[in-house]
């Protein structure tokens, strides 16, 4: 048999922690990438082996895909009132904050959109998404839209910012989000004030949403190889 994989392990054990806090009659918001899968998969086995009755809304087309498959009820992001739960992964985690990029799985958006119309925002990954600060290892992606997103690109590029436009695996052609809109995924010379950082890129024309999370997540689960590590919150730090 195939040991298990390290970083596959951390992500599992995230992922389970996140599906114990769910409980029956809430509504759900379902993140996207390799650890929020898990955590669907963890809360589906959790629905068929105690009942519980759940709605959830996904963050993109792969995920509403494995819920369906599963049994979760999906919904729509309702128009008023907060979700009570989502669970979602990350790219980078910055622990004193738990402020966060996200998106290198192209679903930032709608995960946006989900997470602002949540509760809490739990987080769940392997150990090495960590970092002593933003920016470190991932790029920070931003979605344009399609009309004169070189122009866009442009722009940030005034920020200090190496540019490049994400492209699609395999086809080499310019990468499309679930909404159709593409992805310049952004490397930052200076990013020490991210939340300044995403209210100037937000008001560039043609920006519709950064990857930057910042003051979103209420708590971060994190795998280790010596066990899961809770990571809280202190709001407004
Ligand atoms: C999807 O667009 C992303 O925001 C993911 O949440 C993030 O990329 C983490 O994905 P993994 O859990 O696959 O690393």
């Amino acid at each position: 048999m195939t040991p298990p994989d390290p970083v596959e392990a951390e992500r599992l054990q995230a992922a389970q922690a996140a599906a114990a806090l769910v409980e029956d009659g809430m509504r759900l918001g379902l993140g996207t990438g390799r650890g929020a899968a898990a955590a669907v998969r963890a809360i589906a086995d959790r629905m068929t082996g105690e009942g519980l009755r759940l709605e959830a809304v996904p963050t993109s087309q792969a995920t509403g895909d494995l819920a369906s498959s599963l049994g979760i009820p999906l919904i729509d992001l309702p128009a008023d009132g907060l979700l009570d739960l989502t669970i979602d992964g990350a790219d980078e985690i910055e622990p004193e904050s738990l402020a966060l990029i996200k998106g290198l799985g192209g679903a930032l958006l709608r995960e946006k959109l989900v997470a602002a119309a949540s509760r809490r925002l739990v987080i769940v990954a392997e150990a090495s998404k960590l970092v002593g600060r933003l920016g470190e290892r991932a790029p920070v992606p931003v979605e344009v839209v399609p009309f004169g997103w070189q122009r866009t690109a442009t722009r940030l590029r005034a920020f200090g910012a190496d540019v490049a436009p994400r492209v699609a695996a395999g086809s080499g052609r310019l990468f499309a989000s679930d909404n159709g809109n593409p992805i310049l995924d952004c490397r930052f010379a200076d990013l020490s004030d991210p939340a300044r950082l995403d209210r100037e890129l937000c008001l560039v024309p043609g920006v519709i949403a950064t990857g930057l999370f910042i003051g979103m997540a209420t708590q971060a689960l994190v795998g280790t190889r010596q066990g899961l590590r809770r990571i809280e919150r202190v709001a407004d730090r």
